[in-house]
C-alpha cells in the first residue's frame, strides 16, 4: 500500500490489529454470555472435572465452598486481562502464585490442569456459545496462562 494516500500503512496495521482485538474479545464473550443465559453455575462443573484429574488435591482444600468460587472467577479474570494485554495481570498471577505457596506443593501442571478444567467446562456449558474463535481465543490466553504460573513459579 502507498505511503501517499489515506489511510497510512502504519493505521491500517492499527485498524487491523483493534478489529482482531475486538473479534477476540467477542470470540472469549459468546461462551461467557451462553453460560449466564443458560444461568449455569459453572464453578462446581470446574471442580468436579479438576478433581477427576487430581483427586489427589482435594485434601489442599480446607473450606473448598469458600475458595471455590474465587478461584475460577479470578482465573476467568486473568485470562480476559490476557486477551486485553492488560498491564496487572503478570502481578495477579505473582500474587496468586505466592499465595498457594502456603496450600502445599502444586505443581506446574496441576495449575495446567485447573485452566484446562476450566476452559473445558466453558466449552461444554456455553453449547451453541462455543464456536471455533472461541475455542482458539480461550486456548491462546490458557496456553499464555500456563506460561506465566510457569514463570511465576520459577522466580
Ligand atoms: C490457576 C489459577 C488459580 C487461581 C487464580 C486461584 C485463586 C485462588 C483464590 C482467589 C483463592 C482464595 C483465597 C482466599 O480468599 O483466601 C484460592 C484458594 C486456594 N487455592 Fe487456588 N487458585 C488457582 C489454582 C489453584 C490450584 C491449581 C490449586 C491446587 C490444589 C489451588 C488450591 C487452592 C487452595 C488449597 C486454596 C485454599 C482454600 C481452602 O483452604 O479451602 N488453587 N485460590
Amino acid at each position: 500500500m502507498s505511503r501517499n494516500r489515506f489511510p497510512h500503512p502504519r493505521i491500517w496495521d492499527k485498524c487491523i490489529g483493534m478489529r482482531q482485538a475486538i473479534d477476540v474479545q467477542a470470540a472469549m464473550e459468546a461462551p461467557l454470555l451462553a453460560i449466564a443465559q443458560a444461568d449455569i453455575d459453572i464453578v462446581p462443573l470446574v471442580f468436579d472435572r479438576f478433581f477427576v484429574s487430581f483427586p489427589d488435591e482435594r485434601a489442599k482444600f480446607m473450606n473448598l465452598e469458600a475458595a471455590a468460587g474465587r478461584m475460577v472467577n479470578e482465573t476467568l479474570e486473568a485470562m480476559i486481562g490476557l486477551a486485553e494485554d492488560a498491564w496487572w495481570v503478570e502481578t495477579t498471577v505473582t500474587n496468586f502464585v505466592d499465595l498457594h505457596r502456603d496450600y502445599g506443593a502444586i505443581g506446574v501442571e496441576v495449575y495446567a490442569g485447573f485452566v484446562d478444567a476450566l476452559t473445558e467446562t466453558l466449552q461444554e456449558a456455553a453449547g451453541d456459545g462455543w464456536s471455533a474463535d472461541s475455542a482458539a481465543a480461550w486456548a491462546d490466553v490458557a496456553a499464555r496462562l500456563k506460561g506465566m504460573i510457569g514463570g511465576a513459579l520459577d522466580e
